[in-house]
């Protein structure tokens, strides 16, 4: 891993957490941002730091995941140092800052203007505006000033969008990291933390985070503090809980039973806001402890309230699902993993710059490792650091296509040993990172499988696919994977990220209206719970195997 760390050098006092606090929790105290996917487990070796002197002797999870060079330079990891004394450090240059993430692309003003199937009505594609710089080039404010914000509190970044209320007219748009990474990447590792007691430290970091989206907003579109008059806010229920304070006992384990589940209304002093706004806060209403409001704010957006049978995917950590239409609803939502987010692959990386999102490989005797990488896009260009979600779907794609793993994922030699390479051997794709992806897709194909069965509809006429990831992803490649069956061929539509379109959606509606439908979307949604199905064990099993006669 190579890892740049800052000039600067942070002076950290003595701590008051005793010999047991870690110098992740420290610095997470002090207001300084640490990558620690693992929530400081010792297992991922993100949270490396380094000591500008007296660097304390290494353990044994720095000696197995830092190099002889690292530690004798003074680097170790955050979560595996424990005590109170002063220190001076160096912390890594955070290519996690800039994380690249989907704004939907077109003012989402409520009058279904130019629908295709399947799009957001509103919305013209997803091709993605990713950044503020993109916003103030692209949209002009009127001057007229009564704004409302739309956000999306995802588990790994947040979007936010500023809307002119009086023109209908989107004026700004923003994204950031969660900074709640530093307990953890996925929303288990967040419920454990709030749990031990960090939920306040946890609702704290968000609140900074949408505080910080809004005033990007603000200063991008040239409008004064106070002409924000409305916040909407999305996200899945474990964020949800941790904006609003509630406990998240009753989200770690079985029965998995959230607190509150409701459309909250309320204002931004209650949800510990900055008090340089003044704004009414609506939280969209989530439907379980796993399919939260950021998918029934897909569902209004979509429309497939209004649909006949469609079914919307937006795959992350879990892959959350709903199939059904004017008739109702089923959810679920069934356990990936961070496979699709670049997490548990030796290789991976999040949506950064330089991170590969498409590739085509060859057999070539003649580059390294026998395997020529003949076609590679990355993030923003950058040189290829290592593989998002899409890349690896396409490295999986490419072993099957040629021939390098058999059915049951083993990789033929020299791979098994040394591992793919791709671009000219920069990184290599292992066996367990094949073994990764095997589970993570067997989770969500037999997720969608059992799902489709359960609602008994037949055949979804409309497969819309959420998120970033599904903007990059090649069909072809879900299928040759068998992350997708067969028949989805030709029917999937990219959406872009509807969880944001939906809180958009709901600033622009007539509010009665809009609490009607939301309410009639929770109201007739059911939720299909995989973890004791038998048709879904069984087929997490089936799944798990590669169709190398495609
Ligand atoms: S190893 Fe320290 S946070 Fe993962």
């Amino acid at each position: 891993m190579n890892v740049q760390y800052a000039k600067e050098v942070i002076e950290l006092p003595a701590g008051s957490g005793g010999k047991a606090e870690t110098l992740l929790m420290r610095l997470i105290r002090a207001g300084h941002y640490v990558d620690a996917p693992c929530g400081g487990k010792g297992t991922c070796g993100r949270c490396r730091v380094r000591f500008v002197s007296e660097a304390p002797q290494p353990t044994a999870n720095e000696r197995r995941l830092l190099t002889a060079e690292e530690r004798s330079s003074g680097v170790r990891m955050a979560c595996e140092v424990c005590g109170a004394e002063a220190c001076s450090l160096q912390l890594p240059v955070s290519r996690e800052q800039k994380i690249d993430v989907l704004v939907t692309a077109d003012a989402a003003d409520g009058e279904n203007t130019g629908q295709t199937a399947g799009a957001i009505p509103g919305e013209r594609d997803c091709a993605a505006m990713h950044n503020r710089e993109g916003a103030a080039k692209i949209w002009g404010h009127s001057g007229k000033q009564r704004c409302g914000a739309a956000v999306d509190i995802g588990t790994t970044t947040l979007a936010a969008t500023l809307y002119d209320l009086t023109e209908r007219k989107r004026i700004a748009a923003a994204s950031s990291v969660n900074h709640q990474r530093a307990y953890g990447a996925d929303v288990l590792s967040r419920i454990q933390a709030a749990n031990e007691g960090a939920a306040e430290e946890l609702r704290l970091s968000i609140c900074r985070d949408i505080d910080a989206l809004l005033a990007g907003l603000v200063a991008d579109a040239g409008i004064p503090d106070d002409a924000v008059e409305e916040l909407v806010i999305v996200g899945n229920t474990t964020m949800c809980h941790l904006l609003r304070g509630l406990s998240c006992a009753g989200l770690g384990a079985a029965p998995f039973t959230p607190e509150d589940l409701s459309l909250w209304e309320g204002s931004d002093a209650e949800l510990a806001l900055s008090d340089r706004w003044s704004v009414s806060v609506t939280i969209l209403p989530g439907i379980s402890a796993f399919v939260g409001a950021d998918i029934v704010a897909g569902i209004y957006a979509l429309e497939m309230d209004r649909k006949k049978n469609a079914l919307l995917l937006d795959i992350g950590t879990n892959g959350e699902m709903a199939a059904g239409g004017a008739d109702g609803f089923l959810v679920t939502s069934a356990a990936a993993g961070p496979v699709f987010e670049g997490g548990n692959i030796s290789c991976g990386v999040a949506g950064v710059p330089g991170a590969v999102t498409s590739l085509v490989l060859e057999r070539d005797p003649a580059a390294i490792g026998g395997i020529r990488t003949v076609e590679l896009s990355t993030i923003a260009g950058e040189t290829p650091i290592g593989l998002c979600g899409t890349g690896i779907i396409d490295a999986v794609g490419e072993a099957v296509r040629l021939g390098l793993i058999d059915e049951n994922g083993t990789f033929e030699e020299p791979w098994f040993t040394d591992g793919m390479p791709v671009a000219e051997g920069r990184f290599r794709f292992r066996q367990e990172d094949v073994r990764q992806v095997q589970m993570g897709k067997a989770a969500i194909r037999a997720g969608i499988e059992t799902l489709l069965a359960e609602y008994g509809g037949g055949d979804p006429e409309e497969i819309l696919i959420a998120g970033g990831f599904g903007c990059r992803m090649d069909e072809e490649q879900t299928i040759r994977i068998g992350l997708f069956p067969e028949q989805f061929r030709g029917h999937i539509t990219m959406i872009g990220n509807s969880a944001l379109a939906g809180a958009q959606r709901y600033l622009l509606d007539d509010r009665t209206a809009a609490k009607q439908r939301l309410a009639s979307i929770t109201g007739r949604a059911q939720e299909l719970s995989l973890a004791m199905h038998p048709k879904f064990n069984e087929l997490y099993l089936d799944e798990m195997f590669f169709d190398t006669d495609r």
